[in-house]
């Protein structure tokens, strides 16, 4: 969502300088002392602006009625529908349609946020029929697209976008696929829309699921856009939910009576994982975003949300397993740890805060999209709660085992939270246990409160907020945003999104 024509003028600095700025967030969102407060914004004469300041408890409930109010005919409880005059079950990445125009359907953000909804307790069956029901259609129409199923955006109607784009984005169709197997396994395999539209062994009947994982098999290797549409080359966002949707994709097709497509999309995922391998930077210790991008060091956002969206949430041992990059293995821990830390310095409102304090997180360090045109890159909220959601899981993963493991590759990162840990493996009974963990979910707590401060008074929020001001900027009332705070809330909770 980072290609635009457009640009706008930069931001007007609301205070001229950073350091006023992190004082005043302190004394209005975090202090107590009402006195040193006002004394602070009057000094400034920014008593209005200062409100908005105030922390806003974005709950999980509201943050998910946000985000279904920008679905094409669904209601929600808060504020009503946001996009009037869109395709049913068609999701709009924003209801924003100018500076910048995200008045579109992205099949990626469509169906990270479709996952949310079929991850909830109780399924809402017409919302994610729906939503299939208006995946047929992109699906229809990118078929007639020189990317096929690679196309990654639609207008609001279901129609192509045929304006110039970063095309093919291959990420989309795998993690529709994803997404829609796990609707089908909650109404049942032999629920008559999971044979009739979801999935049928006849390539040429073009059911939806089996079309993707036929797209993904035969297209993995080729040169796609990463997720934020600027480079292209090989991801590996794209790649380890590739590998995700065929490993799924096998068994899938392996219940539905279809041995030949699952011995396929075993072997071409055994094939992606090999290659996933080659992103370990063994000399840096992190795994590098992109392979054939220049002008980048490989730290990215992207990683996070991979192994956030790539790991088989039905396994504990999975998710901690180096091999298939689990989201609590060493190396997403060691990168997680990278990562962070690039922003620390790089925007002012972090104001170089040193580990384990949370700080706002950006998509890359070299960022340069300011959420309409170029000027410089800002913290996001998907990517602060990614950063949340990485501690959430690795912690609930921690708990559910019984046990934490620190290996010369994690214990850098395990050091932030006691710098005299060392390597070993700490059952949950230990203290050492109790210090690692209690100081991720502090972390990862931080990481929320960081979110909670920036967003609007009405508990909006946008794309990004800026990285001198703390204000919120780019596209307003973003659907990944919310799915991005639901998830993280239900990674907490040791809940995990369906698989
Ligand atoms: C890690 O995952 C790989 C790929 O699924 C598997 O072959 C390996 O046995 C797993 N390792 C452990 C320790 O479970
Ligand atoms: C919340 O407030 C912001 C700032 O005024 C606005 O852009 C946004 O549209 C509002 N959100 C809703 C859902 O009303």
């Amino acid at each position: 969502m980072a290609k635009t024509s457009e640009r706008r003028s930069k931001p007007i600095a609301l205070l001229g300088s950073a350091g006023l700025c992190l004082v005043l967030l302190c004394l209005c969102a975090f202090s107590t002392n009402a006195d040193a407060a006002s004394v602070a914004r009057s000094l400034i004469g920014l008593e209005k602006a200062a409100s908005r300041l105030m922390p806003r408890a974005v709950t999980s409930s509201y943050a998910y009625q946000r985000m279904i109010a920008n679905i094409g005919g669904a209601s929600s409880t808060a504020g009503g529908n946001q996009v009037p005059n869109v395709l049913t079950g068609s999701v709009i990445a924003s209801p924003s349609t100018a500076t910048p125009n995200y008045f579109y359907s992205w099949i990626r953000d469509a169906a990270l946020t479709a996952k949310i909804v079929v991850s909830q307790p109780t399924l809402d069956r017409t919302l994610m029929t729906n939503y299939a029901n208006a995946e047929k259609v992109h699906q229809q129409n990118a078929a007639s697209s020189s990317s096929s199923q690679g196309e990654p955006k639609f207008n609001v109607d279901g129609a192509l976008f045929t304006g110039p784009w970063g095309r093919p984005q291959n990420d989309g169709p795998a993690l529709r696929a994803s997404t829609l197997m796990a609707f089908a396994k909650r109404i049942g395999l032999n629920d008559a829309f999971t044979t009739g539209t979801l999935y049928k062994s006849d390539l040429s009947a073009g059911s939806l699921i089996k079309t993707d994982l036929e797209f993904v098999s035969h297209n993995w290797q080729a040169s796609s856009f990463d997720l934020w549409e600027e480079v292209q080359g090989s991801h590996f966002f794209t790649l380890i939910v590739q590998y995700r949707s065929l490993i799924d994709g096998a068994k899938f097709a392996g219940a539905m009576n279809d041995p030949g497509a699952a011995s396929y999309y075993n072997q071409q995922a055994a094939a992606i994982l090999s290659k996933l391998q080659s992103f370990w930077d063994s000399s840096n210790g992190f795994i590098q975003a992109y392979q054939g991008v220049s002008g980048r060091n490989g730290i990215d956002c992207s990683v996070m949300l991979g192994a956030l969206k790539g790991w088989d949430t039905t396994d504990n041992a999975a998710a901690v397993n180096a091999t298939v990059f689990g989201v609590a293995s060493d190396k997403v821990l060691a990168t997680h740890k990278k990562y962070v830390d690039s922003f620390r310095s790089l925007y002012a409102i972090n104001n170089n805060a040193a580990a384990p304090n949370a700080v706002g997180v950006g998509r890359y360090p070299s960022d340069v999209y300011d959420g309409d045109g170029t000027s410089q890159g800002n913290p996001w909220y998907i990517c602060t709660l990614a950063a949340a959601e990485v501690l959430n899981t690795a912690v609930s993963v921690a708990n559910a085992r019984g046990s934490l493991s620190v290996t010369s590759t994690s214990l850098p990162f395990f050091q932030q939270f006691s710098s005299s840990t060392s390597t070993g493996t700490y059952s949950s009974s230990s203290n050492q246990f109790s210090t690692l963990t209690s100081g991720m979910k502090a972390m990862a707590n931080g990481f929320v409160n960081i979110v909670n401060s920036h967003a609007w008074q009405n508990g909006s929020l946008n794309e990004e907020f800026n990285r001198n001001n703390g204000f919120n900027q780019g596209a307003r009332d973003l659907t990944w945003s919310y799915a991005a705070f639901v998830s993280n809330d239900l990674a907490s909770q040791g809940k995990y999104l369906a698989n």
